[in-house]
């Protein structure tokens, strides 16, 4: 396996660390978490984001849980497990990643329960956490291989928010195919949208891929619009945090306009996710739920405010865009086509079709 571009999290037994994107660029810093409760914290500070990465994290969250609860009686040690899957799943609503890998958890705590022995289930619950770390890290270079096919010679790219290996275990998602195309020797370059209000695009994509050699430009979430309308774009690659069976999907705000842009102009706009981010038993977007972050997000930049004290500020952090506008989806099943009903059911897993 190749090294991914970065490591967000690592799983070390006792705790896991990661980067604390926070302090991104400015610091490259770690923070090691020793409790669901620590992992919950950091998922709602966005210390770590991107849909992938919060199902990881939470995953270890809940064995890092199993691992601290001594106890030997079964009633208390998998209350206090169940207790943890239930604190992590309300750290954010949007993203599916995190309702998959906290059911994934819950299954694997569920076939243990036959011997009723917490050691049988620490055992179970740890090893599927890195499970999910390792599948994510395969996903991330099958949907980078097939991204890439993508990526011409001389290409410019647009992308949103931050997608890459910093969301993920490594490899990331949108981000993906522009490493595997970047290791083939292909040159081209990358307009990264800002991402009011936090900034995951200037602060991280910029970060990601100038740190890997690959040619980025940040620009204002607005100018994307004329940036395409002039000709300057050939190719959009975003990320997604729920898709639902008829192909809307759920991404950082302001990914719906882009997309529109996208299709006046006539420019391919793929998604690339894993189909973690499938939610199978949601038909339409509108049903997605949206979170709602603080104001303070847009009130002040760096802890300055930013706005007259006493006007309101209104932060949904995620939007949805019909369908009717993608060309595609880059998932590790390959590229998903219109009619996207029937092509995502297809690639509907087993474990989707039980739950
Ligand atoms: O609020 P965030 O930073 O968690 O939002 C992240 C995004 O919207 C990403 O585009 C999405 O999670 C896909 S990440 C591979």
């Amino acid at each position: 396996m190749p090294e991914p571009p970065v490591k967000p999290i690592e799983w070390l037994e006792d705790h896991i660390r990661i980067i604390d994107q926070r302090k991104l660029p400015a610091t490259e810093s770690y923070l090691d978490l020793k409790t669901a409760g620590e992992v919950a914290d950091a998922i709602t500070d966005m210390a770590l984001r991107g849909a992938p990465l919060i199902g990881i994290a939470a995953a270890m969250g809940v064995a890092l849980e199993a691992c601290n609860s001594a106890c030997d009686d079964w009633e208390v040690f998998s209350g206090r497990v169940a207790d943890a899957i239930d604190l992590l799943s309300s750290t954010r609503p949007t993203a599916s990643n995190l309702f998959w890998a906290l059911r994934r958890m819950r299954r694997s705590m569920e076939k243990a329960a036959t011997t009723r022995s917490p050691q049988d289930c620490r055992d179970a619950v740890v090893a599927e956490a890195v499970r999910i770390f390792r599948e994510d890290l395969e996903t991330g270079m099958s949907m980078g291989r097939t991204g890439a096919d993508l990526i011409k010679e001389g290409h410019t790219l647009l992308t949103h928010c931050n997608a890459g290996g910093l969301a993920t275990s490594g490899f990331g998602t949108a981000l993906a195919p522009m490493y595997f195309a970047h290791s083939e020797g292909r040159r081209f370059s990358v307009y990264a949208d800002e991402t009011r209000p936090l900034l995951q695009g200037a602060r991280l994509t910029a970060w990601e891929l100038a740190r890997a050699g690959i040619e980025v430009t940040v620009i204002c979430d607005s100018a994307c619009h004329l940036i395409m309308a002039r000709g300057r774009v050939d190719l959009i690659l975003v990320g997604a945090d729920r898709i639902t069976l008829s192909g809307d999907f759920a991404n950082k705000v302001g990914t719906l306009g882009v997309a529109l842009s996208a299709r006046r102009n006539g420019i391919p706009f793929y998604v690339v996710a894993p189909t973690s981010s499938i939610d199978f038993q949601l038909e339409r977007g509108d049903d997605i739920p949206i979170e709602e972050r603080d104001s303070d997000e847009i009130t002040h930049l760096s802890g300055v405010r930013v706005m007259p004290a006493g006007v309101a500020a209104y932060n949904p952090a995620f939007d949805v865009t019909p369908a009717e506008v993608v060309t595609g989806f880059i998932t590790e099943r390959g590229l998903i086509g219109p009619p996207f009903k029937e092509n995502l059911n297809r690639i509907r897993p087993e474990a989707a079709q039980r739950r």
